[in-house]
Formats: structure tokens, C-alpha cells, sequence
């Protein structure tokens, strides 16, 4: 874990840093976001001691890194910047292998793990023997990346590395990062101006300004609970919408759906069903409110004998959904079965909620409703 307690920085008169504290669990990807000047950099580059703080404790795994040789806490730290900082004389091999060998390690060792690294970044090998300046701006930002690995580093600190390609680039290396991560799981921070890719990539987004962290939480929450006015215009309204997946069938289910126990009679049912204009109860126990069954009015319509209980009439193999999953994968599932509404259970069964087409559909144009609200 990398640990900031009570952190300032100042240069000369100028307090860019003021007294920030955040904790970095190992495996996180976390992302520093903020306007221009607000101490991003500056945090970064105080975890791999480029910069040291002028008051307060930096730790990595509870060991004070004030009191750790530079140069050995570096070897535990890949670095990737901007301009990719690949030395233009050397082709992509050298740059890679060039702090491995200042480092003594064993030549083939070396070969065999950058051939690794350069595949791992979506590369060829042919493309060791080539300049960066024969690479495409995207392909320099891969052997950056690679290049950070080279030392199979705990820790990987990203200071704006994509900033400089096209937007499609600049997704291509975002997702490819992401499946990066998946399969070797650093610690990684990462710097970003851009919203859309702190919400892309991160677990936790950190939102800074003026040399203070605003929030420090995970997009999900950013999204949904802004701190502030600062982290709510920050965000810009209604992002949510471009992130859906971030939206739960808890955000947008009915929590009183009509219900009726499985004893009810299909005459009973049949009057709440009028009562309530639904066309479908939810058939539950009483007392667990538990979810047996869904009973549709097509069912008990042509239903013979109607002083019978609903059991006998009620689907019990229903399609659910969690509190907890997507709206993304509820649509889906809305869609692939044809269904006009969709139970909300907890893992015991226990009926939360229900989503049914016109909730959705209100749902969804209350983004268009708050967007007219805004402009007049
Ligand atoms: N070496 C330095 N000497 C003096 N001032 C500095 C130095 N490095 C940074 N600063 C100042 O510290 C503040 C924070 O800089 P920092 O580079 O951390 O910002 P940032 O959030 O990374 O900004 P950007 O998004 O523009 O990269 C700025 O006002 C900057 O001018
Ligand atoms: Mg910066």
C-alpha cells in the first residue's frame, strides 16, 4: 500500500500541495484527475521521489520512502510520461533494456522478458529493431508502457501517457491497458485530464483542486454522490448516462411493487389486479417475502374455477435480476426474453423491487427532462 499522510508541498512561496492524505491499496488502479496546476504531477512524482514533500509522510508498505535510497525505490517504480521520454538514438530493444543492463541482469534473462513485454503491449518483436521515430504515436506510448515493466516493477506511475494520440488511439491503448492490468495486477496511478478515461479505467478516481483532494472514491460514487458543487460540474451533469453500466436496477426499480401471498384466491387476484390497473403481481411469502412465483393476467383470466389459490397458476421459473447488476445487463435480459417487467431479488430470493418498461422508460427521459430544466 502507498500511503500520503498530511503531504505539502511548497515551491519557494507557492503551497502547490496542502496537507493531502491518501491511501493506495496494492492492485488498485488509481487515477488522479484535476484541472491544470491543481498538483497531480506533483503527487506522483513524490512517490517515486522525484520531488520530496516539504512536511508530511510518504510509506510504501509501511516503510517511511524519505528514508530509502532513490535510486533502489525507483527500480520498484515503472515511470511512464507524455512524450514517452524513449531516447531517440536507441532503437525500441535498447530503450527497454537499457535500465535492465545499467541493473547487471543476466543478457538472455533480459532478451527473453523484452520479446515478453513488447508482445504484452500488443507489439511484434520486429518492431524492437526500429526507432521510435518509425513508430506511429501510439506504438511509442506501447514501448513506454512496456518499458515501464521492465524491471516487473510493484508500482506503475502513468503521467498523462495517452494525452498525446487521436481519440480512437487513445481508446485502443485504454482498453488494452485495462487488460494489462487484469492480467498482471500492479499498483498503478495514473494522471488524466480526461473524465471519460479517469471513469474508464480507474477503481478509485482521485479529484483534486488547488492542492487539495476533493474526493477520493470510486467512479460509481463520483458519479452518484458528488462531494460538491466543484466535483458535480467537474463531472458535468447527467455523465451518468454515458456510463450506464454504473446505473443498478436499485437506481431505477419501483420498491412497492403490487403483491399478493401464494393463498390469495385467483378471485382476490384478479380484483388487484383491476384495482391496481397492473397485469402482473408478484406472488410472495408473507412473512420472508420471499418470491415464489409471478402471476400474469392472462393467466388467471381464463382461469375456471376462481376460488382457487393463485399457487397454481404462478410462473415460478422467472427471470430476475439483482439490486446490484447494470441496467445494461437488465435491458438485455428485458430484450432477450421479451419481457415487459423484471423481479429485483437479493440472493435469498427476498423481492426488493421490480423494473417494468414504463419505469425504464421514465428512467430514461428524466435525462432529457433535467437537460431542458438546465437550459432555461
Ligand atoms: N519545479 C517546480 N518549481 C516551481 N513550481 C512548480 C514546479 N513544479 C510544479 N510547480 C507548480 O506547482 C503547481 C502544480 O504543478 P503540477 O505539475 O503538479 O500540476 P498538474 O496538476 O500536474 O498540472 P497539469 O495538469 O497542467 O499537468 C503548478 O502551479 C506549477 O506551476
Ligand atoms: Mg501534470
Amino acid at each position: 500500500m502507498i500511503k500520503l499522510e498530511n503531504v505539502s508541498k511548497n515551491f519557494k512561496k507557492n503551497k502547490v500541495l496542502k496537507n493531502i492524505s491518501l491511501e493506495i491499496e496494492k492492485g488498485d488502479f488509481v487515477v488522479l484527475i484535476g484541472p491544470s496546476g491543481c498538483g497531480k504531477t506533483t503527487t506522483l512524482k513524490m512517490i517515486n521521489r522525484l520531488i520530496n514533500p516539504t512536511t508530511g509522510e510518504i510509506t510504501i508498505e509501511d516503510k517511511d520512502i524519505l528514508k530509502t535510497d532513490p535510486i533502489k525505490l525507483r527500480r520498484k517504480i515503472g515511470y511512464v510520461i507524455q512524450q514517452t521520454g524513449l531516447f531517440p538514438h536507441m532503437t525500441v530493444r535498447e530503450n527497454i533494456e537499457l535500465i535492465p543492463k545499467v541493473e547487471g541482469l543476466d543478457e538472455d534473462k533480459i532478451k527473453e522478458s523484452t520479446e515478453e513485454l513488447i508482445e504484452l503491449v500488443g507489439l511484434d518483436t520486429s518492431y524492437l529493431d526500429r526507432y521510435p521515430s518509425e513508430l506511429s504515436g501510439g506504438q511509442q506510448q506501447r514501448v513506454g508502457v512496456a518499458r515501464s515493466f521492465a524491471l516487473d516493477p510493484d508500482i506503475i506511475l502513468m503521467d498523462e501517457p495517452f494525452s498525446a494520440v487521436d481519440p480512437i488511439t487513445r481508446g485502443v491503448l485504454q482498453d488494452e491497458l485495462i487488460n494489462l492490468q487484469a492480467k498482471v495486477k500492479k499498483t498503478i496511478v495514473f494522471v488524466t485530464h480526461d473524465i471519460r478515461e479517469a471513469i474508464k479505467l480507474a477503481d478509485k478516481i482521485c479529484l483534486m483542486n488547488e492542492g487539495h483532494i476533493v474526493q477520493y472514491d470510486t467512479p460509481e460514487n463520483i458519479l452518484k454522490n458528488p462531494a460538491d458543487d466543484f466535483v458535480t460540474e467537474f463531472v458535468g451533469d447527467n455523465r451518468i448516462w454515458q456510463s450506464p453500466e454504473y446505473i443498478r436496477a436499485r437506481d431505477i426499480m419501483i420498491t412497492d411493487p403490487v403483491t399478493c401471498h401464494m393463498d390469495c384466491t385467483i378471485n382476490e387476484a384478479k380484483f388487484l389486479m383491476g384495482s391496481k390497473h397492473v397485469n402482473t403481481l408478484m406472488v410472495i411469502d408473507n412473512e420472508t417475502n420471499r418470491l415464489h412465483g409471478v402471476l400474469r393476467k392472462k393467466h388467471v383470466q381464463h382461469a375456471i374455477n376462481c376460488d382457487s389459490p393463485v399457487k397454481d397458476l404462478i410462473i415460478s421459473d422467472y427471470i430476475y435480476a439483482n439490486p446490484d447488476d447494470s441496467i445494461v445487463d437488465v435491458l438485455k435480459e428485458v430484450d432477450k426474453y421479451h419481457i415487459s417487467n423484471i423481479p429485483i431479488v437479493d440472493n435469498k430470493k427476498r423481492l426488493k423491487g421490480l423494473i417494468t418498461k414504463s419505469s425504464l422508460v421514465e428512467t430514461l427521459s428524466q435525462q432529457y427532462i433535467d437537460d431542458e430544466t438546465e437550459v432555461y
